[in-house]
């Protein structure tokens, strides 16, 4: 039995990966959390108090999160500005959050020799052109985009030089684009669902040729629970399902699963930089560490994240009015 520290806790990944902690092994858990517009302390509720704790504070709080690291056996670090989109209007709070409290995360377990798993993306890869037969495995070179996923990739740098300067026992994955119950409604599912629930027409950027890898949030959490457990120290992972889809064939695929006419959409105004494609290669993952995915079919996850927002209006529809006048400031 494990004291897990699992930064971001009350975000999209993190919450459902606490439940599925709490599920599947005896471990303990307590969330470090600073509860951003994106944390919600509701994606917890329900939780075994003699094996959950909740701690309301910064990663960047280095005393705090000493203290904290101090008394667990591993650290899941996936608290994170997450969103690109408003990478692009205030870079700021990526720099503070991805970086410097990356760097206090690892000194922190430096410190009290504690395992560390950093939980990326495969932005930080870059973008892939649309016919390119490749896709990103894990020593592809770094080439991010965004502020956003530039924050990520330095972060991932800084867990690399600990590991080989310090010594600390850390692992790496990087995930492409998840979807499932819990995700803040600035994304782009959960947008889209959620404006069709309110009757208003989701909104697609650009072409909406832009290919997204597709993964169910659950079987993101499995690899992660898998990789923290068996990994090898020092190494990357990546995840993925060989999900790749179109955005504009998302969108057809939410309106018919929600009994609209498939081409009930707007196109909006692209966003700068846009990248156009990722692509996950997890054969290390799968070959070295047996990892398969549960979610095989996209369209069922997809109609199970339907109902969840249908059955959770209270949760998401607060943030809701602020996230469509911000879009409509940025021209989405
Ligand atoms: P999210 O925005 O839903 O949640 C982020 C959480 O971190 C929130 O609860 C927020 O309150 C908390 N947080 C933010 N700043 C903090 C700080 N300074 N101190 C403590 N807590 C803070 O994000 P998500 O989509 O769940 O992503 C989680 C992690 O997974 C991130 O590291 C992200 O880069 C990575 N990731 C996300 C995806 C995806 O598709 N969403 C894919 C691959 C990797
Ligand atoms: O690839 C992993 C990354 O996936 C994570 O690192 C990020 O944290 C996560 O936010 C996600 O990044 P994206 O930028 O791909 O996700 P987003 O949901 O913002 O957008 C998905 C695609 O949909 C992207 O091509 C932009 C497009 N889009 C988005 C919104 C919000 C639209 O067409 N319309 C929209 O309204």
């Amino acid at each position: 039995m494990s004291r897990l520290l699992i930064t971001g806790g009350a975000g999209f990944i993190g919450s459902n990966f606490v439940h599925y902690v709490i599920d599947h092994t005896d471990d303990t858990v307590v969330v470090l959390d600073k509860l951003t517009y994106a944390g919600n302390v509701a994606s917890l509720a329900g939780l075994p108090a003699n094996r959950y704790t909740f701690v309301h504070g910064d990663v960047c709080d280095k005393e705090l999160v000493d203290k904290l690291v101090a008394k667990s056996d591993a650290v899941v670090h996936f608290a994170a500005e997450s969103h690109n989109d408003n990478s692009l209007v205030d870079p700021e709070p990526f720099i503070m959050t991805n970086l410097y409290g990356t760097f206090s995360m690892l000194e922190a377990v430096r410190k009290h020799d504690v395992r560390y798993h950093h939980i990326s993306t495969d932005e930080v890869y870059g973008d892939l052109a649309l016919d390119d037969p490749h896709k990103f495995e894990p020593n592809s070179p770094y080439d991010p985009s965004s502020p956003y996923s530039s924050s990520k990739a330095g972060s991932d740098m800084l867990v690399r030089a600990w590991v080989r300067s310090f010594g600390v026992p850390a692992t790496i994955t990087n995930c492409s684009n998840n979807y499932g119950p819990r995700q803040h409604v600035e994304k782009f599912i959960p947008r889209q669902v959620t404006n069709i629930i309110d009757g208003v027409r989701p909104k697609l950027y650009g072409d909406g040729l832009n290919v997204r890898d597709w993964i169910h949030v659950d079987d993101h959490n499995a690899a992660v629970l898998l990789v923290l457990k068996k990994g090898r120290i020092g190494e990357t992972y990546l995840i993925g399902v060989n999900g790749e889809l179109d955005n504009k064939t998302v969108i057809e695929k939410i309106l018919l699963a929600m009994g609209q006419p498939a081409d009930a959409y707007d196109h909006v105004s692209d966003r700068p930089g846009h990248d156009r494609r990722y692509a996950i290669d997890a054969t290390k993952l799968r070959t070295e560490l047996g990892w398969e995915p549960k979610f095989r079919d996209f369209d069922a996850g997809l109609a199970h994240t339907i109902d969840w927002y249908r059955d959770n209006e209270a949760q998401w529809r607060p943030e809701k009015a602020a996230v469509e006048a911000k879009y409509v400031k940025e021209g989405h």
